[in-house]
């Protein structure tokens, strides 16, 4: 099926992909933005690693999508592929804009998944580095995140120290 122009577009510049690591991934492999049609490529799969999901229609998909893409200077959703382009990783730095520390810009880290079959390759590892990237070129003074304690030691490898304590309320 030919895809139309919007669906293939990127949600962000992809000057904000770091070459160094595209160079970095194993033959074949890509570093890129998230694209609409990547409902196809098997984005939601590959969160499917991290948690729940649910029932996301192309319809529900794409409105979520297209909210995303208005806010583009704010939400980094960027993927790897395979050499079949495939999606097999994806993360989300979300820049937030603040009063304090002279207007600073934060980045939060969420939603880092490597599909099952292709952890251990250093993906996890680029995805991090990729959206480290994307925070610096748009000016952000740090990037945190939340994770479990099974997954500190994989962040400590990617540069990240323990600051603080996570706290939560469900509603
Ligand atoms: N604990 C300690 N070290 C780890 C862990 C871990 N859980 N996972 C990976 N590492 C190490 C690797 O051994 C490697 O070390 P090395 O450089 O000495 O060889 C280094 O960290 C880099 O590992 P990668 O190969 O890049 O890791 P991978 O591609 O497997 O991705 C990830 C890691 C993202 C945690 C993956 O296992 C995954 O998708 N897990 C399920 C979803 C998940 O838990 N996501 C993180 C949620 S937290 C958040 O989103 C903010």
């Amino acid at each position: 099926m030919a895809m139309s122009e919007s669906s293939s577009a990127p949600l962000f510049s992809s000057e904000l992909i770091s070459p160094e690591v595209v160079k970095q991934l194993p033959e074949g492999y890509n570093c890129r933005p998230i694209q609409r049609s990547d409902y196809h490529h098997g984005f939601l799969d590959v969160l499917r690693v991290l948690t729940t999901v649910g029932d996301v229609t192309e319809a529900q998909w794409n409105e979520r999508y297209d909210w995303m893409s208005r806010r583009n200077d704010e939400y980094f959703l960027l993927c790897i592929t395979d050499s079949s382009d495939a999606i097999v990783g994806t993360g989300a730095l979300i820049v937030e804009r603040k009063f304090i520390h002279q207007l600073g810009l934060v980045g939060h880290i969420e939603d880092i998944a490597v599909a099952k079959d292709q952890q251990g390759k250093k993906l996890g590892l680029r995805i991090i580095q990729a959206l480290d990237f994307v925070a610096e070129k748009v000016g952000c003074y740090k990037t945190i995140l939340d994770c479990s304690e099974a997954n500190e030691g994989f962040y400590v490898k990617c540069g990240f120290k323990r600051a603080g304590l996570e706290m939560a309320h469900y509603y």
